[in-house]
């Protein structure tokens, strides 16, 4: 696996694979990866001839009071793990290639940006907007791969490639989760043994609302709201939790035959997201 930092390596290197005729495929990571990452790689291994993955953790997305100081970093087990998948190129840019003083240029996918996580964390989606789209124009992919795990975040860059005309084909991966199905991430580092184990329930709430919907329950306001008890009752702070339409996030109705349920909660300091998605 080839390493590197400078945007004109990465140039080269690809260009030079593209010339010959093979194709690339990009993941966007913040790295301390875990095997939902590795999951990414492994789809995207399948699909295409390269495959190059990004490691930044960008503090654009980062609200003041979040934990961009804090945030794992674990560059040397993640250079092995990535090495064991057979990535091709692992792409480890400084904060101060990626972002020029003089940038003036945001990208912001409206609506979809402001719901959900958007509203508890103002400017997050255009700061992971504006970076996968960065990201996008520096290796310009024949894929990319995203995981459904971040479904708020996967409509967005699903939206800005169709708004922006990104000749980039978009790969969604099922979330990886733990035996007892708490979704992997990053933050589940910060976890107390005891909220590991509580962690899981999220998911559990998840299931239960679906069984509802499937069981033909009508009023998808009482099953959220049930949750949100549920969570509350369980020691969960919760956030949203939110019966959508799973092309455009809006609430889902009774016409609506593709759903997601999107959540989110704060179990002592640490904020989780989850999200199941079924069709009717
Ligand atoms: P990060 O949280 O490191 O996630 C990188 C990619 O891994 C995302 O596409 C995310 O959805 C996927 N992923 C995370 N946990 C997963 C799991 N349990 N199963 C499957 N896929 C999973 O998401 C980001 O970084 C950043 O916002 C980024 C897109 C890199 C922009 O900075």
């Amino acid at each position: 696996m080839i390493i590197v930092n400078s945007i004109l390596d990465l140039r080269s290197t690809i260009s030079a694979w593209k010339q010959s005729g093979l194709t690339v495929a990009l993941i966007p990571t913040m790295g301390n990866l875990h095997a939902g990452h590795l999951k990414l790689v492994n789809t995207a291994k399948q699909k295409s001839d390269k495959v190059v993955v990004s490691i930044f953790v960008n503090p654009t997305q980062f609200g003041v009071n979040e934990d961009f100081a804090s945030y794992p970093r674990t560059e040397q087990e993640d250079q092995l793990k990535l090495a064991a998948e057979h990535a091709d190129l692992l792409f480890l840019p400084a904060i101060t290639d990626m972002y020029s003083v003089n940038a003036l240029t945001t990208v912001n996918v409206s609506g979809l940006s402001d719901s959900y996580c958007g509203a508890s964390r103002p400017g997050h989606f255009s700061g992971v907007a504006t970076i996968v789209c960065k990201l996008f124009n520096l290796v310009q992919p024949d894929i990319a791969v995203f995981g459904l795990k971040d479904f708020q975040q996967f409509t967005v860059i699903k939206t800005m490639i169709r708004d922006l005309n990104i000749p980039i084909e978009l790969i969604g991966v099922d979330t990886q989760r733990e035996s007892n199905g708490l979704a992997m991430s990053s933050r589940n580092n910060f976890l107390t043994d005891s909220e590991r184990l509580l962690a899981a329930q999220l998911y559990q709430t998840l299931c239960i609302a679906r069984a509802a919907i499937l069981a033909g329950q009508q009023s998808y306001l009482d099953i959220e709201q049930q949750a949100l008890q549920s969570l509350k009752n369980i020691g969960f702070v919760p956030d949203y939790f939110a019966i959508c339409c799973c092309h455009n996030l809006t609430s889902a109705t009774q016409q609506d035959k593709d759903i997601v349920i999107l959540a989110a909660a704060k179990l002592g300091t640490t904020r989780l997201i989850d999200n199941i998605y079924f069709s009717l």
